[in-house]
């Protein structure tokens, strides 16, 4: 017999960058942090785990291809979710001993994964639901998201739809490390993201590298995990809560220039932004010169794409605009995302 479920998880864009671990195995940062996750249909990773005592070990297929399931990351994840298992099978004894059956984990993206669209937040999220629903766990969203970050820190985030926080946490066991609900979709339904595919190649550092390196050696660090960016998550709050976008826009933009500044100050230095990505940057302060206020505001995560963060009324002024100066540029491709409600089936 095969036990079989599906789930998909979206693909969260965060305007409060998550840079620094204060424990690299946990995936504990230095600083909490703040995303908008994006339309599911549009972006979003979908799972179906399944597991049989017929299967002979542990396996993981990405888009198609086999993946190592060995890495300690995803280890952590079957690991924490066989034991949440195994707590139900102890309580209930006619429940299938599922906990002792190897996993068979296929996934699809229908995003390019090696273009640094936060593939592994969508994935991991996408995992851990995936296997939560076939083991049938009570578990919440926020107990998830515990799971999920050991996999990669940014998907603990993708576990919740609309604008979601994460907490840093204070305790060493990473117990109050969680994602939780800053505003549904709903409130703010309006929000829309265009992302700019500046390039489909796979990053140069990539994030878990780069951010160890960046707290070893940069001297900006310090001031931002400690000073800017708690200043700036209560800023986000607020403006979220407000539907302020003026404040949104500005907190987004200032806190990607801080994270980037930080990447070029770590030695040896680090660039993720390219020609193309300064262009979207003059292209935005452009916009919002015009408009005479911030109607767009760019963000960019460890790689040269951009995503630009605009109301929907400002759909012409903004993505219209984009299309019209970038679209027929080589390279460049959009994807249009709003943020929804996460589904969990
Ligand atoms: C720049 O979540 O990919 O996108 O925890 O090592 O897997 P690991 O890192 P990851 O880092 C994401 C960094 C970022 C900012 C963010 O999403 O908050």
């Amino acid at each position: 017999k095969i036990y079989r479920a599906s789930t998909t998880a979206p693909v969260n864009i965060a305007v409060i960058k998550y840079w620094g671990k204060r424990d690299p195995k946990l995936n504990l940062p230095t600083n909490s942090s703040l995303s908008v996750t994006l339309s599911q249909s549009d972006l979003r990773t979908h799972t179906t785990a399944s597991c049989s005592p017929k299967y002979t070990c542990d396996s993981l297929l990405l888009n198609g291809s086999p993946q190592d399931v060995s890495g300690a990351r995803t280890q952590a994840c079957f690991r924490e979710l066989r034991a949440l298992r195994k707590k139900l099978e102890a309580e209930n004894f006619s429940l299938p001993p599922l906990s002792t059956y190897p996993l068979k984990i296929v996934s699809e993206n229908n995003f390019p994964t090696a273009a640094g669209l936060a593939s592994s937040a969508a994935g991991f999220a996408a995992l851990v639901r995936a296997i939560a629903n076939l083991y049938e766990l009570p578990s919440t969203p926020t107990e998830l998201s515990k799971i999920a970050r050991q996999g990669s820190g940014s998907a603990c985030r993708s576990l919740f739809g609309g604008y979601v926080g994460w907490d840093k946490g204070t305790a060493v066991d990473g117990s109050d490390s969680v994602a939780f609900e800053v505003a549904p979709a709903s409130h703010w339904p309006n929000m829309r993201a265009v992302i700019l595919v500046v390039s489909a190649a796979k990053k140069g550092v990539s994030s878990t590298t780069g951010m160890q390196t960046t707290v070893a050696t940069s001297s900006l660090f310090p001031a931002r995990a400690n000073e800017t960016v708690p200043k700036r998550m209560k800023e986000m709050e607020n403006a979220i809560k407000n539907k302020d976008f003026e404040t949104f826009g500005k907190v987004t933009m200032r806190d990607s220039n801080s994270f980037h500044a930080t990447c070029l100050d770590t030695e040896p230095p680090i660039f993720y932004l390219n020609d193309v990505s300064r262009a979207a940057i003059k292209i935005v302060e452009g916009i919002n010169c015009a408009a005479g206020k911030t109607i767009a505001a760019y963000t960019f995560d460890a790689g040269p794409n951009a995503v630009i963060y605009y109301l929907e009324e400002h759909e012409n002024e903004v993505a219209g605009l984009f299309k019209a100066m970038m679209g027929e540029k080589e390279g460049w491709e959009g994807a249009r995302g709003k943020a929804v409600q996460a589904n969990h089936e």
